[in-house]
């Protein structure tokens, strides 16, 4: 039997020695390289082409091999085999980082600093402390909350939002409709940790980002389709939206032709915020799957929303 692995055609020779040392014994085929598909029993994929798990007659689960599960949302149908997505510690400490990175950036005027240096310019202002400086988080999931507790423990003042209610250690949580409406006009920064879902799509529209206070900050390490690109454009060139730090775009890789490469005030990086790292993923996975096959369900089973 075989692990089928597709982490979309990309890195494989990374997973395959993370496999070979973490999965002792286990072969692996790499898709489409897929002769015999009776021999495939486990599957570890991202952005797999919809269609073919239903190939493997002795699939027992998949694993996906990122956290975002919107390209599974997409299949038009689903295995029998359960999926499972892949919530990396690593990863969310890696996109807590990205975020502290940014919020500090907006805090502490950096972007400001960086375009007084290309006129040789020595002006200071003052910036708020950081326990004055109000994080909102969209999003508790795994990975929301991860970030929002570690904005807390530095010193941020950091509130989430999630559609149901939810606890997060030093995060001030509010939910539903109201609690948006009164954790917006308070942000400096908000922070896009939302999956994109059917309900989630363009979310973030005039509507929504104008109840921010003017100049306030915009951050997005989930989707691009979570946000309505053009009305953040508009915000942005009014100035209602002082400056945003983007990881993710409707359209990846982030076409020539937008405009956010050239705004003054937006900074764009290539979906990097959270990479999967093979060899503590292949970690997770191969306890995960040493569970499932002793009959214990690894932990963030893959659901698919109405
Ligand atoms: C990356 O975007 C992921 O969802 O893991």
């Amino acid at each position: 039997m075989a692990i089928l692995l597709n982490n979309d055609g990309q890195w494989h020779d990374q997973w395959r020695a993370a496999i070979k040392a973490h999965m002792p014994g286990r072969a692996v085929i790499e898709y489409p390289d897929t002769p015999d598909p009776d021999v495939i029993d486990y599957a570890m994929i991202w952005k797999h082409p919809a269609g073919d798990l239903e190939r493997y007659p002795n699939l027992k689960a998949v694993f996906s091999l990122g956290s975002g599960v919107d390209y599974l949302d997409a299949f038009p149908a689903l295995p029998d085999a359960p999926i499972f997505r892949l919530i990396d510690p690593n990863m969310a400490e890696d996109m807590a980082l990205y975020t502290l990175y940014w919020t500090i950036h907006f805090q502490r005027l950096f972007g400001t600093y960086h375009a007084q240096q290309k006129n040789a310019e020595w002006a200071r202002y003052p910036t708020p402390l950081a326990h004055d400086y109000k994080v909102a988080m969209l999003g508790l999931g795994a990975i929301g909350s991860h970030i929002a507790k570690a904005l807390a423990r530095n010193g941020f003042d950091v509130s989430g939002w999630s559609r149901s209610p939810k606890s997060v250690d030093g995060v001030k949580c509010v939910y539903g409709p109201d609690g948006l409406q009164a954790m917006l006009p308070e942000a400096d920064v908000l922070i896009c940790c939302l999956p994109f879902t059917k309900a989630t799509y363009e979310f973030l529209d005039h509507a929504i980002l104008s109840q921010l206070k003017r100049g306030a900050a915009l951050i997005n390490i989930s989707r691009g389709a979570v946000i309505n690109e053009d009305d953040l454009l508009k915000l942005l060139d009014s100035g209602h939206i002082g400056g945003a730090a983007l990881d993710v775009f409707h359209t990846e890789p982030l076409p020539q032709s937008s405009r956010f490469w050239t705004h003054p005030n937006v900074h764009v990086t290539p979906h990097m915020s959270g990479a999967t790292n093979p060899d503590t993923a292949v970690q997770i996975i191969a306890k995960e799957l040493a569970g499932f096959e002793n009959g214990i369900m690894p932990p963030y089973p893959y659901r698919r929303e109405d």
